[in-house]
């Protein structure tokens, strides 16, 4: 078993209540990251309702209120902390967390193979 790091970003191109999305290609998957103050939060771009990529607007993960992930499908809603499903057709369920680090203001998203 290997791991690899994708470079997604520089911290300083995800503000704060802001989210962003990245393919992998090596991969195989789609990532989004949310950043919440000193805290940033990787998800794979996967809806568990019915597995497919949760935006419609490149970049889009977010409420109005930037306070919850939307699933642009069919309005799923997920907390950014845990990425557990609060409400919608997929309540109970999560996003799969992507282990990430941060590394000299760099953000790097962990995939193991
Ligand atoms: S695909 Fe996300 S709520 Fe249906």
């Amino acid at each position: 078993m290997s791991t690899n790091n994708h470079y997604l970003c520089q911290l300083a191109e995800l503000p704060d209540n802001s989210s962003l999305g990245f393919d992998l290609p090596d991969a195989g998957i789609g990532v989004f990251a949310v950043r919440r103050g000193d805290r940033v939060f990787v998800y794979r771009n996967l809806c568990p309702h019915v597995h497919i990529p949760l935006e419609w607007v490149e970049h889009e993960f977010l409420t109005a209120d930037m306070s919850l992930i939307q699933c642009a499908n069919h309005g799923a809603l997920f907390a950014i902390e845990t990425g557990q499903c609060i409400a919608g057709p997929c309540n109970g369920q999560s996003l799969q967390a992507i282990e990430h680090q941060i590394t000299d203001g760099a953000l790097y998203a962990i995939t193991t193979e």
